[in-house]
């Protein structure tokens, strides 16, 4: 059961979204590509980092807003491979804020039975990074709610290449046949394996790129751009968005149907749907 109150207060701009929003058929999976921060801090004549400082509210709102809709899973991209060519101290805030938000946050998320992971190349972070990070996925392990996933050091190519390489090294040991190598198989090794794919990406700030982000999972998601700059996204706005996708006729690939439209079968009915183990490496 939904708590509206707990997510949006009753006369506010967002209870108007939120109460427009057909609460059975939201979305399972939102992946969130967070843009914007240099923009906002350039704006106010702040350096880059505080952009970044600020996003923190925004994540903390999404994360919030997405466990008490119920949802199944929401990725957040936090820091891509091609992210270590900025300026050093950059990458370091990021690393810091990072670690800052576990610390502060780990209660908070254990509260709402929120299940924390990483989704990419863990091991080529920082240790201190590593430890907080690996800290979090332990103490969060047996929550059975939202699985809430931080793409760090990810990069969508590697992650199918990754995929590929275990598949490939399990035909080479003879423990795989090369005709069982199928879609469920790749889908099965890749870092977000054991959720459902995104049915709904979100990117802030107006770009229109998908810049290397679950580019095997975003197949058949709905795509929603917003203006609105990281720093400046709440509970209203990811509320606009999912009023949005509510409004998207979903057909991936066949003709619409007088009934509702179902995803594949990978995507079992949401009433239906088992608790996922998502599984990080
Ligand atoms: C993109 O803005 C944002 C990032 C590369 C980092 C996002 C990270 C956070 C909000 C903080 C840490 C995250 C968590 C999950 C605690 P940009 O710098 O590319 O903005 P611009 O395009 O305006 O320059």
């Amino acid at each position: 059961m939904i708590a509206k109150d707990e997510i949006a207060k009753p006369s506010t701009p967002e209870r108007a979204v939120l109460d427009s929003l057909e609460l059975t058929r939201l979305p399972r999976h939102v992946a969130v590509i967070m843009d914007g921060n240099g923009r906002w801090a350039k704006a106010r004549h702040l350096p880059r980092v505080e952009g970044h400082r600020a996003g923190i509210a925004s994540v903390r709102a999404t994360v919030e807003t997405a466990a008490r809709l119920g949802l199944e899973g929401l990725t957040l991209y936090a820091f891509s491979t091609e992210n270590w060519k900025r300026p050093r101290l950059e990458v370091l805030t990021l690393m810091t804020l990072l670690k800052e938000y576990l610390k502060r946050e780990l209660q908070n998320l254990l509260d709402h039975d929120i299940r924390f992971r990483v989704v990419g190349r863990i091991d080529g972070l920082d240790a201190t990074v590593v430890a907080a990070l690996k800290e979090a996925m332990a103490r969060t392990e047996q929550c059975g709610g939202m699985v809430f996933n931080v793409a760090l050091n990810y990069s969508g190519r590697a992650e199918i290449a990754d995929a590929a390489r275990e598949l490939a090294a399990e035909v080479v040991a003879g423990t795989l046949r090369l005709d069982e190598i199928d879609e469920e198989r790749i889908s099965g090794r890749l870092y977000t394996a054991g959720l459902p794919d995104p049915d709904l990406l979100i990117r802030t700030s107006g770009e229109m790129r998908v810049s290397n982000f679950l580019l095997w999972q975003i197949a058949y998601s709905e795509i929603y751009v917003t203006p609105v700059l990281w720093p400046e996204f709440r509970c209203r706005h990811f509320l606009e968005a999912l009023a949005e996708f509510q409004r998207r006729e979903r057909r991936y690939g066949g003709i619409v149907e007088p009934e509702r439209v179902t995803a594949p079968s990978r995507q079992a009915p949401r009433e239906a749907r088992p608790h996922p183990t998502a599984v990080t490496r």
